[in-house]
């Protein structure tokens, strides 16, 4: 039976209350014996435990228990696969029990708002829809065990620059459209038992603080039921935090801000029945994991290695493949960079996991037997000049080889929690190497081991590329799988790989302001900005290929018309036209066909990915409802899409688009609209309400108007005239003696009436 925490709460004594609101030490919360409540423990995640046993120290220089790395989020993303990130959560989940752990840390969902933040490598993508799918399939697994899961940082926490104190300043629209919906769809899907509120400030106000984010947005909008706790180290005042919807406060040492709650509770400055209310929101989660504990569940560290391995080969993307790849086993081949023997496989921070075991590519192939020789070229954790030695033997092993296999990458050094990458390079010895090698033998593959995007100057010069990302302990027989064809590539990119850091459209406002980061680019991040500019990019959002071929057809939707409450189902028919099994990753894109201003050219609403055998078709299934047409219109603090016509974008990458169907959207919203002399002929011509008394309107104007009579190819034609008047306001036309005062009132009036105002 379900604790009654509401009654547990009313026994507290105000100062019990207080203290349960801030953490015990680095990972628990703190009990009340008294009460018989438990303190529970939690430990990061997200993609393995992190728990630290003895003493706690939230960098990891002190040891935790040995865990399971699985794939970190760069690369669970690439494999737009919910039902294995699932499986995933309900793993560690699973472990979780095994260690008496009540919350995982994570997902971590910011968006890749630039190339260089230091923790790309743990958030899943630069696309709010896909970062959103991913989140909840993920919580849903982990909290299927009723462990507690944390989606962070909550919010705008895009870079690692003056994270704790740095205000990113952004509009409502741009939050709400890119940097919200990740945490949003993953609250209203799957219900994490908590949010990390970020170290940052909002538009001036400290997350921490930030009534409008952890209550406006968070619960009255999106019907959050869980608690909200810092980041370690987050809080900022602690009472107003209590205010705002901040409920527990970590990690530890919290003593002096208990102690301000209980104060300010008897000088009134804060209300009792919010602490109540904060009290009741950690207890609920406490006891969901306690009541419903299941007990004798084992960590299976070799079963969850091969989970991990499995989850891996699901993840590499397959970059370029001019046909070298899958490996045939009875060529020479060589492997050259420290990373095929000591692969990079997660990042560095709080992410940190102690793995039970990690397998390198050349282990795999030793233990398989394949004819591999291999050649060290350049080391795989430092930073520094080629070793000309190391370079000549590589060169003369690529010389006598069939084809050569570099893994290259970026060394733990280069990305990080705690500080962003100061360039998008890969070590110039890397680079150095992979030219020098692939001038002496065509044949040449590069394997990447990094936890987002590179340059890569070279990537026309070689035959093939694929892209591991982070890919947990595993990653070295993923690999081998993928490059000898045992397994077939099927991930996709979760995010662009610019050709320069310097198109990226956050550039000239990343790391330049210690105090404020403007967020100017607004809405257009990713491709939604590449798109828009048709700027040519190394490889697009989505883009993978595999060792099969696929078509896509006979894009069909279940009606081309939609309402404010109606869905739609989108099907499309996937056909294997190669000559092996193959997972294709579907992608659904909206556009907006009304001229409305300032939108991206399309946004990714649906994917799906389907396993389809030679000659084979399957059909695919996804939906969606007017949101997916909408954008955030702050003028109605609501989303809003014009009535008129969308188009649906199908294809295998966001720069691949194969099918095309268009439907037709009504809605009853209304954008509201000034009703004064300075609305625009144009903007009166946009709203269907409105439209009418403009082409009356306009009818007369043109009868009064001096140009009246002068035909298309006079000095200023009918034609010519409407779209001078498009950005007039109503007021003007009495200037120019098109209407009179009277008539000037009329059309107010009559304006008024349309949008349903006395
Ligand atoms: C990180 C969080 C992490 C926490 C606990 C913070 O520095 O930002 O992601 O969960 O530490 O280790």
């Amino acid at each position: 039976m379900a604790t009654d925490v509401k009654k547990l709460v009313e026994q507290m004594t105000l100062e019990e209350k207080a203290s349960l609101c801030g953490g015990d030490d680095f990972w628990h919360t703190k009990a009340v014996e008294r009460l018989g409540i438990p303190k529970f423990m939690m430990s990061d995640g997200p993609h393995g435990l992190r728990k630290q046993d003895m003493e706690a120290d939230h960098l990891g220089v002190n040891d935790s228990i040995k865990a399971v790395c699985f794939p970190a989020a760069c690369a669970t993303a690439s494999s737009f696969d919910t039902e294995m990130i699932g499986k995933m959560g309900e793993a560690i989940g699973d472990e979780c029990l095994a260690e008496d752990l009540s919350i995982v840390l994570g997902p971590a969902v910011n968006i890749k708002r630039s190339p260089l933040c230091g923790r790309n490598f743990e958030y899943f993508s630069e696309d709010p829809y896909l970062a959103g799918k991913m989140a909840a399939a993920y919580i849903n697994g982990v909290q299927s065990r009723h462990v507690g899961t944390s989606i962070k940082h909550f919010a705008l926490n895009n870079q690692e620059y003056f994270r704790m104190s740095n205000s990113s300043e952004a509009s409502e629209r741009t939050m709400r459209e890119i940097y919200f919906p990740a945490f949003e769809i993953a609250v209203r899907e799957s219900q994490p038992k908590t949010v990390m509120c970020s170290y940052n400030k909002i538009n001036g106000t400290y997350a921490s603080d930030n009534e409008w984010l952890l209550t406006k947005v968070l619960r009255d909008d999106w019907g959050y039921e869980g608690f909200v706790m810092t980041d370690w180290g987050a809080v900022d005042d602690r009472v107003q935090g209590i205010r705002a919807g901040l409920e527990l406060e970590m990690p530890g040492n919290t003593a002096s801000n208990d102690a301000k709650i209980v104060e300010a509770v008897k000088n009134g400055e804060l209300d009792e029945k919010l602490v109540d209310r904060s009290c009741e929101r950690i207890l609920k989660v406490v006891y969901d994991y306690f009541d419903n504990k299941k007990e004798g569940v084992v960590f299976d560290r070799d079963a969850d290695h091969e989970k991990a391995v499995a989850i891996a080969a699901e993840c590499g993307v397959l970059l370029e493949n001019d046909g070298i790849l899958p490996l045939d086993a009875s060529k020479k081949i060589v492997y050259i960079g420290e990373y095929a023997e000591a692969p990079r496989y997660q990042g560095g921070g709080s992410s940190h996991i102690n793995s039970s075991k990690v397998t390198s590519a050349l282990d795999s192939a030793k233990a398989k037997g394949r004819n591999v020789e291999y050649v060290k070229g350049f080391p795989a954790q430092k930073d520094e000049p080629i070793d000309k030695a190391e370079l000549d033997k590589a060169i003369a092993a690529a010389k006598g080889a069939d084809v050569v296999v570099i893994f290259a990458g970026l060394p733990d050094v280069i990305e990080s929690e705690g500080y962003d990458r100061a360039n998008m390079n890969m070590p110039e010895a890397q680079n150095e190497l992979i030219e020098a090698v692939a001038a002496v033998n065509s044949n040449t593959v590069v394997v990447l081991h990094n936890g987002s995007p590179v340059e890569t100057p070279w990537a026309d010069d070689v035959a093939a590329i694929l892209e591991m990302y982070l890919g947990g302990q595993g990653v070295g027989e993923a690999t081998d799988q993928l490059l000898y064809g045992e397994k077939n590539p099927s991930g996709h990119l979760a995010e662009t790989f610019p050709m320069r850091v310097q198109d990226n459209p956050s550039y000239l406002n990343f790391n330049t302001d210690p105090v404020k980061c403007y967020y100017n680019e607004g809405v257009y991040v990713g491709y939604r900005y590449y798109d828009k500019k048709m700027m040519p990019v190394r490889w697009a959002f989505g883009h993978g290929l595999s060792y099969t071929t696929f078509e896509l057809s006979n894009l069909r939707v279940s009606s081309d018309k939609m309402t404010d409450d109606s869905k739609i189902t989108v099907c499309v028919d996937v056909k294997n036209t190669g000559s092996v099994t193959g997972k294709e990753v579907v992608q659904l894109y909206v556009g907006d066909l009304n001229g409305t201003f300032d939108r991206p050219v399309k946004e990714l609403k649906g994917f799906a990915k389907v396993e389809v055998a030679p000659g084979e078709t399957k059909t695919v299934e996804m939906e969606i409802c007017s949101r997916a047409l909408s954008y955030f219109e702050e003028a109605i603090g609501d989303w809003f899409a014009p009535s008129g016509k969308y188009e649906l974008l199908v294809g295998n990458s966001s720069d691949n688009i194969t099918l095309r169907t268009e439907i037709e959207f009504e809605t009853k919203k209304i954008r509201p609209m000034r009703c004064d002399g300075s609305l625009t002929v144009g903007e009166m011509m946009a709203n269907p309400a409105t439209a009418p008394i403009v082409a009356e309107m306009m009818k007369k104007a043109q009868e009064n108007s001096p140009f009246a009579g002068a035909d298309e190819n006079e000095a200023i034609g009918n034609e010519m005239m409407e779209a001078m008047i498009r950005f007039m306001p109503i007021k003007s036309l009495k200037s120019f003696g098109m209407v009179n005062d009277e008539q000037m009132e009329q059309l107010l009036g009559a304006v008024s009436a349309a949008l349903g105002r006395k």
